[in-house]
């Protein structure tokens, strides 16, 4: 008797390639992040890792955050929800600039290291560089064992578990994750977060993985878009706020994968250049999940069909309205304003999956790119 054992297929766990299993584990790794993380009574967040005194957290004045690919991505949502809920300037940049550009990071400062791997060349040197000015280094990575983990004063682990596909996805939603326990955190010692406002948020963030599950229960839906715009050339995201950090990640992974040309905007800047790409069936992915930002965005999309884009909305459960003024619209759960982007990018990791296995790509191995870049 003997049996075929395959241990790629094995390590797939059913699942046609990597990328699309690590999609499907995000409930589940989101939940494992957040385990341990929530005091069950107060509803305050604890971070073991984080050894951050009083003394260091009421004198912070500054934060850094450095990383590369997605995981800056993920740093640009950190920095807006750090600004508006414990009100310290942020700056999110690039590691490959960072090191090399005499950045002003002052002792007494923090810098967030943001790594899935640990071991990327650029963001390593950016965090040696932020020690060296006298910065404290706080690492978000995925890896317990990385140079970046090791070299770190105070780390947030990332539970995701292995990632294999060269695309990032399962990472990216724990470090968002991560930066949400971070930031309310800091809010929680500044006392810049009142209770109710703490409470409401923390209960929200512990639906996630529940909602998570219901964007995914969409997937269909999304592979059929997806194939309707497999043939595209270029495809536009455009967002505002929060929404425009997913928008750069949406974009980010359509062109990693399915190597179509795409291009994330920010909704307000698109007079200043992207609108001359604006044609009658140019693709237009919207994000208007921000109810503040809501008209405006409105008034953008309008801005583009008036050119004849064709315009996918992504919006929130419950918003009938933006409907009218688009082609399509994929709905989101229902969720706190600021947590959208953990729900929102799992809809754009899908089309750009299904959109890159209409085209026949290669998901997991991405031409030309490599999961971990430990050389410059
Ligand atoms: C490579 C990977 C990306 C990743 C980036 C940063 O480009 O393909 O998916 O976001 O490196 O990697 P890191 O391990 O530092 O998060």
């Amino acid at each position: 008797f003997h049996v075929e054992w395959d241990l790629e297929a094995a390590e797939k766990g059913g699942y046609e390639d990597f990328m699309i299993k690590e999609i499907h584990e995000q409930p589940r790794a989101v939940r494992d992040t957040l385990t341990g993380k929530i005091d069950r009574a107060t509803l305050k967040v604890m971070l073991r890792g984080v050894k951050l005194d009083p003394e260091f957290i009421r004198s912070l004045d500054k934060i850094h955050v450095v990383a590369c690919g997605t995981a800056y991505h993920a740093g640009l949502v950190g920095k807006y929800l750090i600004e508006k809920l414990v009100k310290i300037p942020v700056e999110a940049e690039l590691a490959s600039e960072f090191r090399y550009r005499d950045p002003l990071v002052r002792p007494g400062s923090l810098t967030v290291i943001v790594s899935q791997s640990g071991e990327t060349a650029d963001t390593l040197a950016g965090l040696r560089e932020a020690k060296r000015l006298g910065s404290r280094i706080l690492a978000i990575t995925n890896v317990v064992g990385s140079s970046v983990a090791r070299e770190a004063d105070d780390l947030i682990l990332t539970l995701a578990g292995p990632e294999i596909a060269v695309a990032s996805t399962k990472a990216y939603t724990t470090q968002l994750l991560s930066f949400y326990l971070f930031a309310i955190y800091l809010a929680q010692e500044r006392g810049t977060i009142g209770e109710t406002e703490r409470i409401a948020l923390v209960e929200e963030l512990l639906k996630l993985p529940d909602k998570l599950e219901k964007v995914l229960n969409t997937e269909t839906k999304i592979k059929e878009f997806a194939e309707d715009f497999k043939n595209s050339e270029d495809i536009f995201f455009i967002g505002r706020g929060l929404d425009y950090a997913v928008s750069l990640e949406g974009a980010l992974k359509l062109k990693e994968i399915s190597y179509i040309h795409a291009e994330a905007y920010a909704a307000g800047e698109l007079k200043h250049g992207t609108l001359a790409l604006i044609v009658e069936g140019v693709p237009v992915f919207a994000l208007v999940t921000q109810a503040e930002l809501y008209e405006k965005m409105i008034s953008n999309i309008k801005e583009v069909k008036a050119r004849e884009a064709t315009v996918v909305a992504l919006a929130a459960a419950g918003d009938h309205k933006t409907a009218q003024s688009v082609d399509y619209v994929l709905h989101i759960p229902a969720t706190h304003t600021m947590l959208t982007p953990i729900l929102a990018v799992v809809p754009l990791q899908l089309f750009a999956y299904y959109a890159a296995k209409a085209r026949g790509c290669d998901v997991d191995k991405p031409r030309n790119l490599a999961k971990s870049v430990t050389v410059e």
